[in-house]
């Protein structure tokens, strides 16, 4: 059987644990620029007393797309309904959503990109006018139908951006680009965490569970919730460094956060493919992981900690994996 999977590209329902989220700007730990931008946003909405602007959040999974949207719905004091692309299936789907907000609210699309195209084309005119067009009736007896929609704004949430169509993309008035989270801001989610659960935890087992989060705050606490069955279990309650350790390495995670995927993945190019340059495709193929997964989820870590580089041919191994694979490296003919 496979470990337990502590990367994966959909929150679990785990971590759909409320008592975790941060429900004001203020207390939303990271991601510095956009809390300050969106503060100012949502205040100029607030004093103007209109529907804040469409948004669009994008970013590799975990980093806190949709616990920023429920954010934005609180300090706006507004509803928040909260939807996804791949459910909503036929622009009647979207129509129902659309005609049960309320003037103001937040309507959240997690995976927009996943959205249909035809529904998609409904969501123009609503996004840039607050009508809904509908086509009732069947061919020559057909007709379309405008209904008025109270001003409301949009959040859209999406790991590829690249994957929005330019018409979707350029009705968003604000755009945010997620990034990995730093340790210390880690530490101070971790913190935060063994608040919310009442364990108590010592700060150099703090400093280990940041370190090895892959920079996202839902792995973090994800692996915080696993610790915490340890030390509760095999210790005293305290979650310590060297309960921590076992523990992690117990999950299969490293020194550096990777687990055994990143080391299949990253054994992969050199082994079966010379280091590289190997496609994407024959990669995930490679190691029965689907393509998107692996762009989405795990190559994103690995290139900013630069464990991999992306060429033109295809993703290359850098000298830092065969450091952490204990592979002797040779400087390839084609690198500079
Ligand atoms: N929990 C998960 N992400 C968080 C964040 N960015 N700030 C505070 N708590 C969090």
């Amino acid at each position: 059987m496979d470990k337990e999977r502590i990367v994966t590209a959909m929150s679990i329902k785990e971590d759909e644990d409320q008592t975790l989220r941060p429900q004001r700007l203020e207390q939303y730990i990271g991601q510095d620029d956009i809390k300050e931008m969106l503060d100012i946003y949502i205040k100029a909405a607030l004093k103007r007393k209109e529907a804040l602007d469409h948004m669009l959040l994008y970013g590799p999974p975990g980093l806190g797309k949709t616990t920023l949207a429920q954010i934005v719905a609180n300090e706006l004091g507004v509803n928040i309904k909260v939807t996804s692309g791949p459910a909503i299936e036929r622009s009647g789907d979207l129509a129902a959503v659309l005609s049960s907000l309320e003037p103001g609210d937040v309507l959240f699309i997690d995976e927009i990109h996943r959205l249909p195209r035809f529904v998609e084309e409904v969501l123009y005119a609503a996004m840039e006018d607050y009508v809904l067009d509908i086509v009732i009736g069947k061919d020559h007896e057909s007709r379309s139908i405008r209904i008025d929609l109270p001003p409301f704004t949009l959040i859209g949430a999406t790991t590829r951006f690249g994957d929005l169509s330019a018409p979707l993309r350029d009705r968003f008035g604000v755009v945010f680009r997620l990034n990995y989270y730093g340790v210390n801001d880690l530490e101070q989610i971790v913190r935060r965490t063994a608040g919310v659960y009442q364990n108590d935890i010592e700060e150099d087992a703090v400093n280990a569970l940041a370190k090895r989060s892959r920079g996202t705050p839902r792995i973090a606490n994800r692996l915080f919730r696993r610790v915490r069955d340890f030390a509760e279990i095999i210790g005293d309650g305290t979650i310590n460094k060297e309960i921590t350790d076992h523990a992690l390495s117990k999950l299969g995670i490293d020194h550096n956060g990777l687990d055994h995927t990143d080391y299949r993945y990253l054994k992969s190019i050199i082994e079966k493919f010379g280091g590289g340059p190997v496609g994407i495709e024959t990669i995930s193929a490679s190691i029965s992981e689907e393509m998107t997964t692996v762009e989405d989820v795990y190559e994103p870590y690995l290139l900013m900690e630069g464990y991999i580089k992306r060429t033109a041919r295809g993703r290359v191994a850098t000298e830092k994996t065969y450091q952490a694979l204990g592979i002797k490296y040779y400087k390839g003919l084609f690198e500079k």
